[in-house]
């Protein structure tokens, strides 16, 4: 059976500016000399908890029965009912990571017939509650909360976005080109990054009455199921944990998106309200409206990129580990420890005690090659150093947390400014264009550049070149590619068709102005 990892990147971010007292030297942190002018104001959403027991409405159809009963493993086979608990269990993730997932796998695989497979599954299904198990039908209510406060034009796919997502996954599948590694592990590379896919949440298929009727679809197959169930079996707890899971499979096969497995759509919905990202058997989600500023769409789009990259990423680090040789990660994996757990041992405000981890450096290793990768974009489209460092800036003022102290732990991630810096310290012009010196806490010394892909850095990829005409800068020509687009897409199609592609300009255009 498919493996469920999910990574999650960022999580929570609510208003206030955080910082009052720092250094504001980019040499000694950059982040706080981002951060500390944070002016984004996050637009503040209300919306059902996801684990909150609500009653599932009764859709007033009938269902009656003529007294000839299903039994319990008649309502999902064995293995839909392991895959949707872990999907439920994986919504849990301050307590779960991926081990579980390939623990509960393995464990399946060894029963030896469907019977026992069934009694795997209710076991399992015993070690969760009975709420979480109500989580899909609460994110339908939520989703349609959210999306009824934000008013966004309804979409299938934002084409925006997607073009995006392409253009980054093009970009990644460059970086393995260019990279020292076997040509074997970069077809397998280019071949695993081609069929990944995107789903940017809230802003593709987010129409709301598409939402109200899977919601609806969930009541009425909730209450058919209720009444195949005898008396006895109905009275039991698991009885009702299996038939709130046989209604999300139905609701999830009636939300008609294409091309998405149900598990990845069903942590994709869940994960709306949640601002969160994660990489699921290939498939992206991307979390990025109810994260920001929704007045500042350069920050946003920047959040995006950053976002996107660190995903793409984890195609390599760590799900493609083994398409490396061997020294090359173990000395990625050392330096980039050695880095992070210098910048945490050195930061003006401590982590708490334990924060080090070596085996999250996983997470790490992606903000590093991903901040590198966007970096050598943006080189490509800046025309003086000026740029470069507007562009860095941008990134970063996106990526701000506000609203929690600095240096929080984070579920199976080191804290996420530690984590930030190193990336930054780690871009290999950063030292260059901020004048940083030997001695300075962001400087690395070109022999300490980590080579996560073997190979050495080439510095010549990250210069500004001589010819590159003047564009005001990458975010610049990012957001004309935008309005570009948008005319295209106007001027191509009927006015009808066109506004369910709405672009991320109108997206904005359109949202309320407080
Ligand atoms: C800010 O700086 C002042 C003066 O250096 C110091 O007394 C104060 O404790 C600092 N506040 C914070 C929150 O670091
Ligand atoms: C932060 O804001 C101050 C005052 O507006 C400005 O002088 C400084 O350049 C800004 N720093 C960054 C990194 O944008
Ligand atoms: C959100 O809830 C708060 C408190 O319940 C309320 O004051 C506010 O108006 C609500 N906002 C929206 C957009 O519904
Ligand atoms: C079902 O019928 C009851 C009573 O007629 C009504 O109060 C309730 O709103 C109806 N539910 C739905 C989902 O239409
Ligand atoms: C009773 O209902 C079940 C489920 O709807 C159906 O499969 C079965 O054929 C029905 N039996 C009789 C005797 O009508
Ligand atoms: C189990 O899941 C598979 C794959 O999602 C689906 O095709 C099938 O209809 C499901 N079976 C049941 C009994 O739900
Ligand atoms: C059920 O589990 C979820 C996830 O762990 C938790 O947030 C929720 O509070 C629990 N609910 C109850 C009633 O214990
Ligand atoms: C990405 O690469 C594919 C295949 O080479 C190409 O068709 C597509 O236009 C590229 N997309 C972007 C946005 O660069
Ligand atoms: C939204 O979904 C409903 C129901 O599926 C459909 O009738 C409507 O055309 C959709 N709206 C848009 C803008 O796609
Ligand atoms: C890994 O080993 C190969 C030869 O086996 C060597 O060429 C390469 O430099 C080594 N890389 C690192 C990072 O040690
Ligand atoms: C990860 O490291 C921590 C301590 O650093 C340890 O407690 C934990 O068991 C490790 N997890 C795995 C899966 O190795
Ligand atoms: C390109 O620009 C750099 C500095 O920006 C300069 O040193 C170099 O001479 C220029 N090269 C050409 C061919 O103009």
């Amino acid at each position: 059976m498919n493996f469920l990892l999910a990574l999650t990147l960022i999580v929570t971010i609510s208003v206030q500016s955080r910082q009052e007292n720092v250094t504001l030297d980019p040499c000694n942190d950059f982040y706080d000399y981002v951060c500390s002018n944070d002016t984004r104001s996050i637009t503040e959403l209300n919306f059902t908890s996801l684990f909150e027991d609500r009653e599932i409405l009764n859709p007033n159809i009938s269902f009656p029965n003529n007294g000839t009963y299903i039994t319990l493993d008649q309502i999902l086979s064995p293995y839909n009912l392991t895959m949707w608990y872990m999907a439920v269990k994986l919504m849990d993730t301050p307590t779960v990571g991926s081990e579980h997932f390939v623990e509960t796998s393995r464990e399946y695989a060894k029963k030896k017939n469907n019977s026992e497979r069934f009694s795997f599954a209710v076991e399992k299904l015993e070690n969760i509650n009975l709420t979480s198990t109500n989580i899909f039908y609460n994110s339908l209510y939520a989703n349609i909360e959210v999306l009824n406060q934000l008013n966004l034009p309804a979409a299938e796919e934002n084409e925006f976005l997607h073009h995006i997502f392409d253009l980054m996954k093009n970009n990644t599948i460059e970086e393995i080109w260019s990279s020292a590694l076997s040509n074997e592990s970069k077809k397998e590379f280019e071949k695993e990054l081609s069929k990944s896919k995107g789903f940017f949440g809230l802003l593709d298929y987010n129409n709301v009455t598409m939402l109200e009727e899977s919601k609806l679809v969930y009541e009425a197959e909730y209450y058919r199921l209720k009444s195949l169930l005898s008396p006895d079996d109905l009275d039991t707890e698991i009885a009702e944990k299996i038939i709130r899971l046989g209604a999300s499979d139905t609701a999830i096969k009636n939300l008609r998106i294409p091309g998405y497995q149900p598990v990845f759509l069903f942590s994709a919905f869940a994960s709306n309200m949640a601002n969160e990202a994660f990489n699921q058997n290939s498939n992206i989600y991307i979390g990025i409206v109810t994260r920001n500023d929704l007045q500042q769409p350069i920050s946003t789009i920047a959040d995006t990129f950053s976002v996107l990259a660190h995903e793409l990423m984890h195609f390599v680090y760590p799900f493609g580990i083994r398409l490396l040789p061997s020294n090359v990660t173990k000395a990625a994996n050392k330096c980039t420890q050695d880095e992070v757990k210098m910048m945490g041992d050195s930061d003006a405000v401590k982590p708490i005690d334990g924060w080090f981890s070596e085996n999250i450096t996983h997470e790490d290793l992606p903000n590093l090659l991903g901040l590198r990768m966007v970096m050598k974009m943006v080189a490509r489209k800046s025309a003086n150093e000026e740029q470069l460092k507007n562009a860095l800036e941008t990134i970063l003022s996106g990526l701000c947390i506000q609203g929690k102290p600095k240096n929080s732990i984070l579920p199976h991630h080191h804290p996420f400014e530690i984590s930030i810096n190193t990336a930054v310290r780690q871009y290999p012009l950063f030292s260059s264009l901020y004048g940083c010196r030997l001695g300075d806490r962001m400087f690395a010394e070109p022999e300490k550049f980590c080579n996560p892909l073997g190979g050495d850095v080439n510095l010549e990829d990250y210069k500004i070149k001589n010819d590159t005409e003047d564009v005001g800068g990458f975010f610049n020509y990012i957001m004309d590619t935008a309005n570009a687009l948008e005319q295209k897409i106007a001027s191509a199609k009927e006015q009808k068709i066109a506004s369910a592609f709405f672009c991320f300009i109108s997206f904005f255009q359109q949202l309320p102005s407080d």
